[in-house]
């Protein structure tokens, strides 16, 4: 699963009724995640978190698409103990949970780790986290181990960073950047270009190497 693949058409079943993939994308942008098990404490804090701030992914034009290798029965029942111990998830669980009960999924989205992948019949799913764009390409992964939750926060913020840089790819985001923060203007870009790309300002570093690489910019 390397950066910029094409993420495979697939048919799922899942909580919210079969899928086909692409059908169900749309032209929406996809978060799609495993997570190791049902009924397991940090997996029930990932999916109750997610589904709490699921109208900031929809605000952004993002769908949610979980992914374990239980039963889709448990995945039901589950639903009702998420909702129960994370009390604010207004209305209907917001997002589907895929049922890939005989792994093939997890396989061929590269969700089991080097140690279980020899045994994949038995595999639990890492934390394996895809932003796919519109055009099916996977455009940032995160894998996390099954003792690690994930940050919501972060997740939003690079997909914050990831569409900010298709509609300016001038630019970069800087670490911690949120929105708002200064970003970098890419090396690439001459100089001569910069007042009519960012008529805002551009602040600009002279670094110890007396090279000018940090170039910085508010105006996007
Ligand atoms: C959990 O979600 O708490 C969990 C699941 C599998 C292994 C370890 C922890």
């Amino acid at each position: 699963m390397r950066l910029n693949t094409v993420i495979p058409n697939f048919e799922a079943q899942t909580t919210q009724g079969p899928i086909e993939f692409y059908k169900w994308q749309g032209n929406s942008w996809v978060v799609l995640f495993s997570h190791p098990a049902d009924f397991t404490p940090v997996c029930t804090t990932e999916l109750g978190r997610i589904a709490v701030h699921a109208p900031e992914f929809s605000k952004r034009n993002v769908k949610l698409l979980a992914h374990s290798c239980d039963a889709l029965q448990d995945h039901v029942d589950w639903v009702n103990d998420i909702k129960s111990y994370c009390r604010d998830i207004p209305g209907d669980f917001p997002y589907p949970i895929i049922s890939d009960h005989d792994r093939t999924l997890a396989v061929k989205l590269d969700m089991i780790d080097e140690e279980n992948r020899k045994n994949p019949d038995f595999a639990l799913t890492v934390r394996a986290l895809y932003i796919i764009s519109p055009d099916h390409r996977l455009r940032l992964s995160f894998l996390y181990p099954a003792s690690t939750g994930r940050n919501v926060d972060e997740i939003l913020r690079v997909i914050d960073s990831l569409q900010l840089v298709d509609r300016v790819p001038e630019i970069a985001t800087p670490a911690n950047w949120v929105p708002g923060d200064k970003v970098m203007i890419l090396p690439t870009v001459p100089e001569e270009d910069l007042p009519k790309l960012f008529p805002g300002g551009v602040d600009k570093v002279t670094m110890p190497s007396g090279q000018v690489y940090v170039r910085t910019t508010t105006d996007y």
